[in-house]
């Protein structure tokens, strides 16, 4: 993944590789900022708006300053050019600032991961690992921090035994999301997929694909479900903004069948954003 360009607020486009951030900012010191990731396809961000609203309610959990958003359009308008009309990921952070100052905001574009694709032809692999349900407010339920070294150490645990993602799944067996991604599977022709009152993250694909799903023939089913029941699938996918909707070949060593829903889903949803 390459850093293409970098906007901050005060100074706009810098050079992606200068600090922009004060060594006092809490969201450095305590993991007090929101963050956005989104993909830009042909040069156009999708849904950035729900990303916004996603990040202002972010912000307002973890106790931020407001999220102006006009700022945040601004700094997305200066690195958008530098993708070149073509596919990107673009990363959004509002961060707290030091102790009664000022937030800071930035706008990083970067490419796409080249193993998103070639992980997508074969198939990821997962592995279910003890998350925990975020079902208290200072548990920050569906708030999407830079606090992400749990999610970050789950995904390298996953990858030290051997498979691509890891599952989170509470103490009761229930499942819940993926580290950076939110889960799928179907028994028939329904979709099922946990419930947002699990604490997960809203997942903006994951509403993107309740939109979608009927046209592709399929109901969706949100609730709580235990890890047997995606065991049991016919099939099973992933879905987030940058990786969209990836196939699961395999979660605790259990072979998922590839299934006709993944391949559908992911083919409209390229549609939708114009890309067939
Ligand atoms: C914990 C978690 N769940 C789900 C998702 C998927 O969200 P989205 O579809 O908005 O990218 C993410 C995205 O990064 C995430 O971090």
């Amino acid at each position: 993944m390459t850093t293409l360009a970098l906007a901050v607020t005060g100074r706009g486009l810098v050079d992606p590789t200068e600090p922009v951030i004060r060594a006092d900012d809490e969201g450095l010191l305590r993991g007090r900022a929101a963050f956005e990731t989104l993909r830009v396809y042909d040069g156009r961000p999708f849904a950035l708006e729900a990303h916004l609203d996603r990040l202002t309610a972010s912000a307002a959990s973890i106790g931020l300053p407001a999220v102006e958003r006009r700022r945040l359009q601004v700094l997305v308008g200066l690195v958008l050019p530098k993708a070149s009309g073509g596919d990107a990921s673009l990363r959004l952070v509002w961060t707290a600032g030091p102790t009664g100052g000022l937030p800071t905001a930035l706008a990083l574009l970067s490419t796409v991961p080249d193993w998103i694709e070639a992980t997508r032809e074969r198939g990821a692999t997962a592995v279910s690992l003890l998350g925990v349900r975020a079902s208290a407010p200072w548990l920050l339920p569906g708030v999407k921090s830079t606090s992400y070294a749990v999610n970050m150490a789950a995904e390298a645990e996953a990858r030290r035994r051997g498979v691509d993602e890891a599952l989170f799944v509470d103490d009761d067996g229930v499942v819940l999301e993926g580290t950076v991604t939110n889960i799928w599977w179907r028994a028939g022709e329904t979709l099922f997929t946990p419930s947002l009152e699990l604490g997960i993250l809203a997942g903006v694909t994951r509403a993107t694909m309740i939109e979608l799903a009927p046209e592709c023939g399929y109901r969706v089913q949100e609730g709580a479900y235990p890890l047997s029941q995606l065991l049991e699938a016919e099939e099973a996918f992933t879905t987030s903004s940058v990786r969209e909707v990836m196939p699961l070949v395999e979660v605790d060593g259990r072979t998922l069948g590839r299934g006709p829903a993944a391949d559908a889903l992911q083919g409209t949803l390229r549609r939708v954003v114009g890309k067939v």
